[in-house]
């Protein structure tokens, strides 16, 4: 069974992403789809890192358990709310502290606002983000408008019939890519 890392990005203490995050491993559990954990950046409280973790001299092992667990996902889904249209320094600095555990890796990425256009802005920056991490960003995009409306603090779906079909697709891409990922090009290319 595949393992998916969901990673909550804002660190507000009244977030509402969040609970778009504890939807996606609901979905995943429930339906016996993958194994998950939430990888809640407000819990990591990292500092404003001022090198990537390769090259720090004394990384804190709150930073490698967080590399460690990108690296080891087979896929890894990003909650991300929209802040004044791109996404929040939370993530970004979360995101440039590493390098390599991203390549390759399976993205699926969920935006969040609390407004009608549903985070849409903040897709195409993190997006080109990742891609330059050489991320492996699926064609799917899962947005979520009037969080507060449409989830309930456990993240449950105003209209969970409807939800779960637009996650079944979304989770389906991202799924395609990490089986994907395990075809052996070393093999392909020989
Ligand atoms: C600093 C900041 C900037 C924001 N900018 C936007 C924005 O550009 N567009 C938008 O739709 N919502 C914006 N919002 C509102 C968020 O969409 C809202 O807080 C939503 O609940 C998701 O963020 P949260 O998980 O931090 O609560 C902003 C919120 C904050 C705190």
């Amino acid at each position: 069974m595949s393992h998916i890392a969901i990673i909550s990005a804002s660190i507000r203490p009244d977030r509402k992403s969040h609970r778009v995050a504890l939807y996606f491993d609901k979905y995943l559990v429930n339906n016996q789809i993958a194994s998950t954990e939430i990888i809640d950046l407000r819990a990591y409280r990292f500092p404003l890192f001022d090198e990537k973790l390769k090259i720090q001299k004394n990384p804190d092992a709150q930073t490698l358990e967080f590399a460690k667990k990108i690296d080891s996902a087979h896929g890894v889904i990003i909650v991300t709310p929209e802040y004044n249209g791109g996404y929040p320094a939370s993530l970004k600095n979360a995101m440039d502290v590493l390098y390599e555990e991203w390549r390759h890796k399976p993205t699926g990425i969920v935006t969040v606002s609390d407004g009608l256009f549903a985070g849409n802005q903040a897709l195409i920056s993190l997006q080109f983000t990742l891609w330059k991490m050489k991320a492996w960003t699926i064609t799917e995009m899962f947005s979520v408008p009037k969080v507060a409306e449409n989830y309930d603090e456990k993240g449950v779906p105003k209209d969970q019939v409807a939800t779960d079909k637009l996650a079944k697709v979304f989770i389906k891409e991202l799924l395609w890519c990490i089986q994907a990922d395990t075809t052996d090009f070393e093999k392909i290319n020989a």
